[in-house]
């Protein structure tokens, strides 16, 4: 049996690989470590309820206002004696967090083969997402295989020079643990929302997080909230709160004590799943919920400037609104009252993946490994 140590350490990392260790757990190729940095701790244990997940090493990193640096030192310190007692035959890890980066640099200085879930997604913007655009590439030149969810996102690969040999299109994992939470009907977990089903009122649901926009998009993003509160009545806004203490301390002050404005602790996975399904509309900066709002049928307008998932754009069921309030007011506005522009928008589409990505990728492990038939390759049928 050959060991992968499956490596990740925030939330959506979690909801990404949590279908990658199920599946590499029924295979009898792969005996699975799991190793969490727990750069986040509420969220990572939340998705590890959910999922059953126990991990075999915890790094411990986090810090309150930990900084990128305390993140990366923290990771490799303490991620490389683990290293040297599993001495696994591959590290998996997942995405563009400073987990991912930090975890796949440690695996290099060991010589352990890195795959790399979630490859070649790109704004060609250094410092948008940031620190992710730079984490994702340096990732890209640690890695041994690359495991892109689309074909966009294999192209970016191979224009980088990536041995295509090396490139698998596998879909996106987060689709098959979408699947998974829905099919739960878990219910909305905080007293807040009790009543969300019985009213018709339309639900925007809203997240919003990025490094990128601490320095007055948060802001903005506040006002807006506030803004439309008070605009359209009738609208009821659910905003579950990143636990960051910057995030909080740049909207709540805008919306705190706000009727229509619930403000909710993060969700469990399954609860949000099913917020997601409830929203008439979602406003975001988050990357998972641009792949599954699409899968939902759900418009997503994106609080960003550049996107890294393009698919979804094309497709018509994303739009990128930026950080400014009053383009946010006016887009959100322009949905809630032109039917039209809301049909349009609010098509189901999975341009991200069909649900069987996490076999795939444990096929294309063991394929490099020599164990088995390399998998067929997603192939998107909307896009
Ligand atoms: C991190 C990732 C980002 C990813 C996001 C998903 C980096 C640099 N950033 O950003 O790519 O999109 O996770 O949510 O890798 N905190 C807690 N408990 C938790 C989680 C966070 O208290 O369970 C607080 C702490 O005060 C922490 C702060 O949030 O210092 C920020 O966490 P951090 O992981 O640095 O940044 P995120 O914005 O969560
Ligand atoms: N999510 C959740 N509970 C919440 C908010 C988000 O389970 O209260 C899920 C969401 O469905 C998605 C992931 O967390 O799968 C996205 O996490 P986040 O926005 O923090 O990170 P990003 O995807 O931007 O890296």
């Amino acid at each position: 049996m050959k060991q992968v140590m499956v490596v990740y350490g925030t939330r959506p990392e979690a909801i990404k690989v949590a279908p990658v260790i199920e599946s590499l757990r029924r295979s009898p190729d792969f005996d699975a470590k799991v190793t969490v940095t727990a750069q986040h701790r509420i969220l990572l244990d939340q998705v590890h309820a959910l999922f059953g997940i126990q991990p075999d090493h915890d790094l411990d990193v986090l810090t309150t206002h930990q900084s990128l640096a305390d993140i990366t030192v923290r990771v490799v310190e303490r991620l490389c004696p683990v290293l040297e007692q599993e001495q696994p035959d591959a590290v998996l890890v997942q995405g563009d967090t400073t987990t991912a980066f930090a975890g796949a640099l440690a695996a290099f200085y060991h010589q352990i083969p890195v795959v790399h879930l979630e490859a070649g997604l790109r704004t060609e913007d250094r410092y948008a997402p940031f620190p992710e655009e730079i984490n994702r590439r340096l990732a890209a030149q640690l890695a041994t295989i690359h495991l892109a969810p689309t074909v966009q996102a294999r192209g970016n690969l191979l224009r980088e020079g990536i041995d295509p040999a090396r490139v698998v299109v596998t879909g996106n994992t987060v689709i098959d643990a979408l699947h998974w939470a829905v099919a739960l009907g878990a219910g909305y977990e905080d007293r807040a929302l009790a009543d969300l089903d019985d009213t018709a009122r339309p639900v925007l649901l809203v997240t919003a997080h990025r490094r990128e926009s601490w320095a007055g998009g948060m802001d903005a993003i506040g006002q807006a909230l506030a803004d439309l509160a008070r605009q359209e009545p009738e609208l009821l806004m659910v905003l579950p709160l990143h636990p960051n203490p910057v995030v909080r301390a740049a909207i709540l002050p805008w919306v705190s004590g706000m009727d229509s404005v619930r403000l909710v602790e993060p969700l469990g996975y399954g609860a949000f799943a099913r917020l997601m399904h409830r929203a008439h509309l979602i406003l975001t900066d988050s990357g998972g919920i641009q792949e599954e709002g699409p899968s939902l049928g759900k418009p997503v307008l994106v609080m960003r400037d550049t996107t890294e998932r393009p698919e979804a754009v094309s497709a018509g069921t994303a739009r990128l609104v930026g950080t400014d309030c009053d383009r946010i007011v006016k887009q959100v506005r322009h949905l809630l009252h032109d039917r039209a522009a809301y049909g349009s928008m609010a098509n189901a589409v999975n341009p991200y993946g069909d649900g069987r990505a996490a076999d795939r990728v444990v096929s294309a492990i063991g394929h490099w490994m020599g164990l088995c038939a390399s998998p067929e390759e997603f192939v998107a049928s909307t896009v």
